[in-house]
């Protein structure tokens, strides 16, 4: 018997250790194998485990209740357990299993089913053949970057540029040595794509690294991977060694002249080294920022050397393309968009995980198919791409296609893959907000318009979630945000205003909502909103009380009609909603004029 289990940094962080733990104990001879991230977050911890016959059966949420159930069915003294199956080699087909059905895996082809500590594993998949095949049949770089260019691949960090020009303006320009590094920074909230790369299947990033550098004439390399990310750095540091003394790294490599050596790189959590002149600072141990192009990183970048920055899933997509021909990768997507894009699905979304999907999907399969649809039944209103730099997307416009030009047409971007999800209970000022604040906070402080431009449209955007808002705000966001973009000298101020100007473009009347009748009709904003106990829900069970912590909650047990909140003393934190029966407290948001007409609360 063998038990698979994913143990990803959301399988860790779901308790798989434990599980293996305990299967190791209930099937002391299995073969334990570990494997990153299987895909299916919402389902985790998973675990795989297949008979002496060689049926194999997936189970998701597997915990120490549930266990047993599991052990019982694989000792053959019990029935399957419903509730955790996902799939077996008998059942292939199952509705938990649509989630994985609906995609196409080229990036993430090895992530949850190799062990990633395993170079041995990771070559019994295919790694490595792309690059042998290059060195051993004497392909040389130029019909690599030929490859590449008929593939059509377009960077995945964001700006979506064509690999393959970008290549040739390294490969052609004069340096010696040459650098090739990979982007690992990956800093957008709700990201985590490039994470489950790096420690799903290091191998494949490397040997992307590989052809890269083979590519554009580069002999060093490195990986800037943020620090926040242990076991993405654990797992490539050790990738690294195992690739050097299999002989892909270093010396003459495979017999040839072709040498290539990488260093890892930690980042220390600042957004702004995603940028790639502010991630080649940080590298040569300057601090990290951004700084004018011209020249490009292509022609005068790391040490001054001709460098390509990379990220990840370009990376990950190289050996694929090498081993299948561009052509074959090139026939997947749109026009524009060739091949598949990798999402870190997220939010109010049922089955939030990675998803890979081919380019010219529609946003609304990616979030009914592939995500369930919403996780709370309530109305999903707009969708997040692109994390800070990105946008809002309304549900009315899901019929977009996943495509940078359509994305863009929108006024999101594709970014580097964060689908964040929003129901009806969300608001979209306070999101702006959000984003807004991260960009300011994050901002290095180089361009006055990003410094100080961020931090006056934030402030204005607390003003209006605290009921403080006028007309006029409204407009001078409007003004500035074009000047912050104008007069900002990297990405980061570049698109700093975007989540602002699509909520604004989409969701005006939750603005004017705001701003007008001071309400926020998502029920989030706390200076807007109030707390009460719907006394026909209440068991006054005394949960509530228990855990407010402003000690404002009061009534006697068992006598839903005494429950009040004290509406003077209320922080409107939310937990006694967290706590109870979500229907026994509820969050209005009544708005001044209505709150006027309204008889006042009772406290007591
Ligand atoms: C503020 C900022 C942060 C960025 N963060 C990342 C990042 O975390 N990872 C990444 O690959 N690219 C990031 N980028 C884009 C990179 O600067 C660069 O375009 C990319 O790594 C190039 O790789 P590609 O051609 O394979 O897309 C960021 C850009 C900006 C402006
Ligand atoms: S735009 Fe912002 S983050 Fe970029 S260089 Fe200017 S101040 Fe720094
Ligand atoms: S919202 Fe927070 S402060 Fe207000 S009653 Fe509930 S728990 Fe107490």
């Amino acid at each position: 018997m063998t038990i698979t289990i994913g143990e990803g940094t959301c399988g860790i962080a779901a308790g798989a250790r434990d599980v293996a733990n305990m299967l190791g104990q209930r099937f002391p001879d299995a073969h334990m194998r570990s494997v990153s991230c299987m895909g299916m977050c919402h389902q985790e911890p998973l675990i795989e485990i297949t008979n002496p016959d060689g049926k194999s059966f997936l189970y998701g949420k597997v915990n120490k209740k549930n266990l047993p159930k599991i052990v019982h069915f694989h000792r053959g003294e019990g029935e399957l357990p419903v509730g955790n199956f996902i799939r077996s080699t008998d059942q292939p087909e199952t509705e938990k299993w649509s989630y994985m059905g609906n995609q196409t895996r080229i990036a993430l082809r090895n992530v949850g089913h190799l062990n990633p500590t395993s170079i041995s594993e990771a070559r019994a998949r295919g790694s490595y053949q792309a690059i042998e095949n290059i060195l051993q049949g004497g392909i040389c770089p130029e019909a690599v970057l030929e490859e590449v260019k008929i593939s059509k691949l377009r960077g995945r960090g964001g700006a979506g540029f064509l690999t393959a020009t970008k290549w040739g303006f390294a490969r052609s320009a004069p340096g010696y040595p040459k650098y090739l590094v990979c982007n690992g920074d990956e800093g957008d909230p709700g990201a985590f794509m490039d994470r489950s790369l790096l420690e799903g299947d290091p191998h494949s990033v490397l040997e992307g690294m590989l052809i890269a550098a083979y590519a554009i004439g580069a002999s060093k390399g490195y990986a800037y991977i943020r620090a926040e990310y242990p076991l993405a750095v654990r797992y490539f540091g050790k990738a690294i060694e195992d690739a050097r003394a299999a002989g892909y790294l270093g010396e003459f490599i495979m017999g040839t002249d072709f040498s290539f050596d990488i260093k890892i790189k930690e980042g220390a959590g600042a957004f702004v080294c995603g940028e790639e002149t502010a991630l080649l600072a940080s590298i040569e141990g300057q601090r990290g920022m951004p700084r004018i192009r011209p020249p490009f990183p292509a022609i005068q970048g790391l040490f001054g050397k001709p460098t390509i920055i990379n990220n990840v899933e370009t990376l990950a997509n190289l050996p694929w393309i090498l081993k299948n021909g561009g052509k074959v990768y090139a026939a997947i997507g749109t026009e524009k968009s060739k091949g598949t894009k990798v999402f870190a699905l997220a939010g109010a979304v049922m089955h939030g995980g990675l998803v890979e999907v081919p380019m010219g999907m529609t946003i609304e399969r990616v979030i009914n198919e592939i995500g369930g649809g919403s996780a709370s039944s309530r109305p999903i209103k707009a969708v997040q791409l692109g994390g800070p730099s990105g946008g809002c997307i309304p549900s009315s416009l899901f019929n977009t296609i996943i495509d940078y030009e359509a994305i863009n047409a929108t006024g999101a971007i594709m970014g580097s893959g964060g689908m964040v999800v929003m129901d009806s209970q969300s608001c979209m000022v306070d999101i702006a907000r959000y984003f807004l604040d991260f960009t300011q906070v994050e901002s290095c402080g180089k361009c006055t318009f990003c410094r100080i431009g961020t931090l006056r449209m934030k402030e204005i955007l607390s003003k209006i979630c605290g009921g403080r808002g006028t007309m006029e705000d409204l407009e001078i966001l409007e003004d500035l945000a074009p000047q912050i973009k104008d007069a900002s000298l990297c990405g980061l101020g570049q698109t700093a205003p975007n989540p602002v100007l699509t909520t604004l473009k989409y969701f005006r009347e939750e603005y004017l909502a705001h701003v007008l009748d001071h309400r926020c009709p998502g029920g989030v904003c706390k200076a807007l909103i109030t707390h009460t106990i719907n006394q026909k829900e209440c068991t006054g069970c005394t949960i509530c009380k228990r855990y407010c912590p402003a000690e404002c909650i009061t009534g006697e047990l068992k006598k839903p009609e005494t429950w009040f909140i004290n509406q003077e003393l209320c922080i409107n934190c939310g937990m006694c909603k967290e706590v109870c029966n979500p229907e026994a407290v509820m969050v209005e948001s009544l708005g001044l004029k209505a709150a006027h007409s309204q008889p006042a609360r009772a406290s007591a």
